[in-house]
């Protein structure tokens, strides 16, 4: 298949996944683990609501900005002092960031 993208992805667990997705069909990271069958709590399901979808990226892509909305729930989960640490439900899956490496954030502020 062609437009696929691959996101490299160390869980809680430390065990690292290499997962495909599609750059065609509007995901978003977080929603691209799912679609892997990756365990991952997304609670409020991308609306940038909930931060427990956190993760630090590790690889020098260049991302979309941060919302406010994003900068907001990262500041009250305590994650924004972490280098690196964004929402994967705000990253979009295109093109840009193919080979992206991310772990997954553990949340402090719970
Ligand atoms: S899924 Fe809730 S902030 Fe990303």
């Amino acid at each position: 298949m062609e437009n696929l993208i691959t996101i490299h992805l160390t869980d809680l667990e430390g065990v690292e996944h290499h997962i495909q997705a599609p750059t065609d069909m509007g995901f978003n990271v977080m929603e691209a683990i799912r679609a892997n069958e990756i365990p991952i709590k997304a609670t409020c399901g991308g609306m940038a609501m909930c931060a427990t979808c956190n993760c630090i990226v590790k690889s020098d892509h260049e991302l979309p900005e941060m919302s406010d909305s994003e900068e907001e729930m990262l500041d009250d989960a305590f994650v924004l002092d972490i280098e690196g640490s964004r929402l994967m439900c705000q990253i979009p899956v295109d093109d840009k960031i193919d080979g992206l490496v991310i772990e997954m954030g553990e949340l402090t502020g719970e």
